[in-house]
């Protein structure tokens, strides 16, 4: 290369030049503040040999004190910590009182933890289209309503906020309760309104990936008081500790349930306290590191990417970009990784539907949702070409990861990197 000719027409990697990229880059987001504060809090707990939520010799109440934190950082008045992200979504089912009998409008672009939630609480998940951010599209909730529609699970999928404005228009008008699975978009924020205290519910994961975490965990947040007592009482065998106030037993909280155990533990409680602390700052990395790739990128001639919608996006993890057809994409994929840049295609180019346990309805052990005909006298079929917008999207989308830690040369190499190849594939 002659000097004066820019970084991004050196040869590709894959084509035998050297990799923009050259060294690991750190994806974690709270993982990568692990320190002082976690440790302290975990060794405290340990001291207490009170590892409980309820009780101990010495309680500390960690689980409590996260709680409170993080309804105070939401601004919602009831916060339920939970031990997985899965747990917390089968909770705010469970609050909502869905069941067998009950479909819930789903993306067809998700985690597959969302679609198992609706199936373990014995519901039918109803698969709806994405829009081009990959979130799920409210133009397409009317005609995926059943008669037996009570609910709708948006997914804020990496960072990015599904269009709440009119899904919430649309639940109102039709009757539905709403469920925000905001596992990976913690702090995420729709406008002003952070996300999960948008609907009736909110669910999220406090996994090592997500933007604060525990390495396990959830919650489970809410305004809606009765909603809150029922998951909190399932969470609880269906009301053990939760009922008892004062040292006595089944004085508080109304009727019992036969319930389920997914509570969280006080050295997740201890973790996660500090870990709320650092939520802030985390986004505004998070914004300014997706900012500075997403600015750079924007008109670079050969990429496509959606336009920027500030209401939605402020917080997303990363950059989606477009190719023309899904063999376009692929080679796309091939040489950004090739360039060490941190690209893939969107949940591998396939809906959620696409795996064969759902497209089969193979469940543990039979009966409700899927063979059941007393709650469900209407079998429901999944097949590929339900969504076939989404699946044209997901066909041609390149998702490129950025992560809050990411260095200022990190960026500057990735620019490069996309750069490189746009150039190359123009
Ligand atoms: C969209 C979505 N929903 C739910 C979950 C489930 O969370 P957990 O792994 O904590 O059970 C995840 C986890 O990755 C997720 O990405």
């Amino acid at each position: 290369m002659t000097s004066g000719t820019p970084p991004w027409q050196a040869p590709l990697a894959s084509a035998g030049g050297t990799p923009s990229v050259s060294r690991p880059l750190n994806r974690y987001k709270g993982a990568a503040l692990i320190g002082d504060d976690e440790k302290q809090a975990v060794l405290e707990v340990l001291d207490s040999q009170s590892l409980f939520r309820y009780y101990g010799p010495r309680p500390l109440f960690k689980v409590a004190a996260f709680e409170q934190g993080f309804a105070a950082f939401l601004g919602v008045p009831h916060v339920l910590g939970a031990s997985s992200g899965t747990a917390a979504l089968r909770l705010g089912l469970a609050g909502l009182g869905i069941g067998p009998g009950d479909d819930v409008l789903v993306p067809a672009v998700t985690f597959i933890a969302s679609v198992g939630a609706i199936v373990a609480s014995r519901a039918r998940p109803i698969f709806v289209e994405v829009d081009e951010y990959m979130q799920l599209d409210p133009a397409d909730l009317e005609r995926r309503l059943t008669p037996r529609t009570r609910a709708i699970m948006p997914v804020h999928l990496n960072g990015i906020c599904a269009d709440m404005g009119p899904i919430m228009a649309f639940a109102r008008r039709h009757g539905l309760r709403v469920i925000e699975d905001a596992a990976q978009s913690c702090g995420s924020f729709y406008g002003e309104q952070p996300v999960g205290t948008i609907g009736d519910v909110g669910c999220f994961s406090f996994q090592l990936e997500k933007n604060i975490t525990s390495g396990e965990g959830g919650a489970l947040v809410t305004s809606d008081d009765e909603v809150f007592r029922r998951a909190a009482i399932y969470s609880d065998q269906g009301g053990q500790f939760w009922t008892s106030h004062a040292g006595v037993r089944d004085n508080y909280g109304g009727q019992p349930v036969i319930g389920e155990n997914l509570r969280m533990n006080e050295i997740t409680g201890a973790i996660l306290g500090c870990q709320v602390a650092k939520l802030a700052p985390i986004l505004e990395r998070i914004e300014r590191n997706t900012g500075i790739v997403r600015a750079a990128l924007d008109g670079v001639e050969g990429l496509t990417l959606p336009p920027r919608v500030p209401q939605r996006d402020r917080h997303a993890l990363g950059v989606l970009l477009y190719a023309a057809d899904a063999e376009q994409a692929t080679a796309l994929v091939q040489a950004l990784q090739a360039e060490g840049v941190p690209a893939a295609k969107v949940y591998g180019g396939q809906p959620v539907y696409a795996a064969r346990q759902i497209l089969n309805q193979w469940t543990i052990a039979g009966g409700c949702p899927f063979h059941c005909r007393e709650a469900f006298p209407e079998p429901v079929r999944y097949e590929m070409g339900m969504c076939p917008r989404t699946e044209d999207l997901l066909g041609r989308a390149v998702g490129i990861g950025v992560g809050p830690f990411y260095t200022e040369e990190d960026l500057d190499d990735i620019i490069t990197g996309v750069r490189k190849v746009a150039w190359h594939m123009r």
